[in-house]
């Protein structure tokens, strides 16, 4: 009996969402290219499109803006959770922590009831992230603006001021980790969603998932490597050792899906190049060029080309946000994803996702009492 590990080129379900080339290194959601997509729309416009199935007209825009809003402030025990939580924990430890804590349990599945709900844990979202950043960084607790659209509003949140790229840059970021069809984190919600858990509980399977440096922890793995190199003269040693000698994986590079360039990759080298960059971050930006010229040159012929999570950690860090917070800002934006494909799932083709194991372990034993063991 063959088992796929990995699961492996195993279609888990239909999706009318997200589309992707792995060969020509195309992304597209709902039919529209990615970087139309992050050149044109809000966030809140293609949580529209991915939650509703099309582009909003400006008025439903508005209400579905609206909605969200009314729910940027999130219910009180939540702040007073985050800010109990050690502050040296892991962001997505604390994003877990808030989300499970939301959830009723109980949550009844329905076309109607989901539609209202995706605004809500959108709103919640934006409250969640914002403040463990809030918390990491040793500030009070408090609620976003409603004055502001989704990405300014966090950036205010944060940083108690947002400049127009930032705004720009954190809008993309949002929009471009949207989605990317049944990654881990993915398929973990959809796991939790075939039992009919409800949406909080299927974001924290997710989460969870998600935080692994195979997954979204690569962010911060890659930005890290460029801190272990120091300088662009180092980088050619640095891969010698590390990569071609040392045998390590090189972090922000590969994927099960594309074997050519992650679309996503290049708008985020574009972006970082659209932000101010301070001498530091030149230098990082410089050293990432060189070893991105250098892995795929050693790996290109193998399909293994940068990802998505090489350079957002120097967009991420452009706009302000210190290593810890990447892979919770890719968590931020992919909330959208789960629920989207939680809903499709459990609206269009619900069945419990129970697969099989190949068992390897010993043929029938006789029992033997714990006093006669050896
Ligand atoms: N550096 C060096 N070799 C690599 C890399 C890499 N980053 N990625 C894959 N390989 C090699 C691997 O050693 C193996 O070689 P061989 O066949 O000689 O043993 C071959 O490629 C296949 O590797 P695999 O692990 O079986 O492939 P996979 O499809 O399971 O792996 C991956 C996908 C993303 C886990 C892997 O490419 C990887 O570990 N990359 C580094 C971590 C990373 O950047 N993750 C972010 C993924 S994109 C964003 C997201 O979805 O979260």
């Amino acid at each position: 009996m063959a088992v796929s590990l990995g699961l492996e080129d195993v279609f888990i379900k239909y999706t009318g969402l997200t589309y992707i080339d792995g060969n020509a290194g195309v992304l597209r959601y709902r039919g529209y290219d990615v970087n139309d997509l992050v050149e044109h729309t809000s966030f809140e416009e293609v949580c529209y499109l991915m939650t509703r199935g099309e582009l909003p007209s400006k008025k439903q825009l508005e209400e579905f803006k609206a909605s969200i809003k009314e729910h940027y402030a999130l219910p009180e025990h939540v702040l007073e959770l985050i800010s109990v939580l050690p502050r040296d924990a892991d962001t997505l430890t604390m994003m877990e922590t808030a989300f499970a804590s939301l959830s009723s349990g109980d949550y009844k599945w329905s076309k109607e009831n989901d539609s209202k709900q995706v605004p809500v844990i959108l709103g919640e979202n934006l409250g969640i992230i914002s403040n463990i950043y809030r918390h990491k960084m040793g500030m009070d607790l408090k609620n976003p603006d409603p004055k502001y659209d989704y990405a300014e509003a966090f950036l205010m949140n944060c940083f108690g001021k947002a400049d127009e790229k930032k705004v720009m840059a954190m809008n993309a970021a949002l929009v471009i980790y949207v989605d990317h069809e049944v990654p881990a984190s993915t398929t973990a919600a959809l796991v939790a969603s075939s039992t009919l858990s409800d949406m909080y509980s299927c974001i924290t399977a997710a989460t969870a998932a998600l935080k692994g440096p195979l997954h979204g922890g690569a962010a911060e793995a890659a930005y890290k490597q460029l801190l272990d190199i120091g300088t662009p003269d180092n980088v050619e040693n640095w891969f010698k050792t590390n990569i071609l000698d040392g045998k390590k994986r090189l972090m922000g590079f590969g994927h099960r899906v594309y074997r050519t360039y992650d679309p996503r990759m290049k708008i985020f080298k574009r972006l970082a190049t659209e932000l101010d960059q301070t001498e530091e971050q030149k230098k990082y930006f410089e050293i990432a060029k060189k070893l991105e010229d250098l892995g795929v040159k050693e790996f290109g012929a193998k399909g293994i080309y940068p990802n998505t999570d090489y350079y957002s950690g120097i967009v991420f860090n452009e706009i302000g946000f210190p290593i810890y917070m990447f892979t919770t800002l890719f968590g931020f934006s992919r909330v959208l994803g789960w629920l989207a494909h939680v809903t499709e799932y459990v609206e269009e083709e619900e069945r419990l996702i129970r697969p099989r194991a190949v068992y390897t372990g010993p043929d029938k034993r006789d029992f033997i009492k714990i006093e006669d063991r050896k």
